[in-house]
């Protein structure tokens, strides 16, 4: 079987943070890995992202956001993430196409059912294994990022998304939500508001479980 694992959830709910956590875990256990993301997988992802992220483009459309994120994964799934599951690697992928049900359907509103042909399409088929939910109130995950932001960056930075309403975040969360209660057997669900040290040991257990590491 593939192993397919992807990390999903609001902004600022700690998906790259854990993911780099269990990176280095498996690193050191010499599991042959690919560590990715998306929509920046690839040169070519990383240029639509550009695209995607620009907040001077608040007047795109969310048909075209959704076919951007597509395209980007198209790419991802064929130049990256196929190839390494041939060679029998886990795959650590930060967001994919649940974030562009959550996202584009349940908070653009675009119709689930396009979503899914468009998802399939992109993605060859290919579902996750398994996927980590990381669930948290929007005003503690927006919170959090806008601090990762001002860190790194200048302090008015923020991008397309994170500029959107509590409204929309609000939606993104519920969207992810009825994904998980729709496919509970691909899911865990995991509670984002603790000590990062805590849903480690969480993602960690989730994790070696799943690939049949002993831990
Ligand atoms: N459990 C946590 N408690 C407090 N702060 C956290 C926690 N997890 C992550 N952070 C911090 O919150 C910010 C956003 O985390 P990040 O991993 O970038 O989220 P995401 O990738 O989901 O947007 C970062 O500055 C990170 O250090
Ligand atoms: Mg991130």
């Amino acid at each position: 079987m593939n192993k397919l694992i992807t990390f999903e959830g609001i902004e600022g709910s700690g998906k790259s943070t854990q993911m780099r956590l269990i990176a280095q875990y498996l690193i050191e256990k010499h599991v042959p890995l690919l560590i990715t993301q998306e929509p920046s997988g690839t040169d070519i992802g990383r240029k639509i992202g550009g695209i995607l992220f620009n907040r001077g483009h608040y007047y795109m459309c969310a048909e075209t956001e959704a076919f951007l994120f597509c395209a980007a994964r198209a790419q991802h799934v064929r130049e990256m993430i196929m190839p390494a599951l041939n060679q029998d690697n886990v795959v650590l992928c930060d967001r994919f196409s649940d974030a562009t049900y959550a996202y584009q359907g349940a908070a653009r509103g675009l119709n689930p059912e396009f979503i899914r042909v468009i998802n399939e399409y992109s993605s060859m088929g290919l579902k996750p294994n398994l996927t980590l939910l990381f669930d948290l109130p929007v005003e503690i995950g927006l919170q959090r990022a806008t601090e990762r932001d001002n860190r790194l960056k200048d302090s008015s930075f923020s991008d397309r998304f994170e500029r959107e309403s509590l409204n929309f975040h609000n939606k993104v969360r519920e969207g992810y939500l009825n994904i998980l209660k729709k496919e509970p057997e691909r899911f865990r669900l995991i509670d984002a508001t603790g000590d990062i040290n805590k849903i480690q040991e969480e993602v960690c257990r989730y994790i070696t479980d799943f690939i049949g590491l002993a831990n």
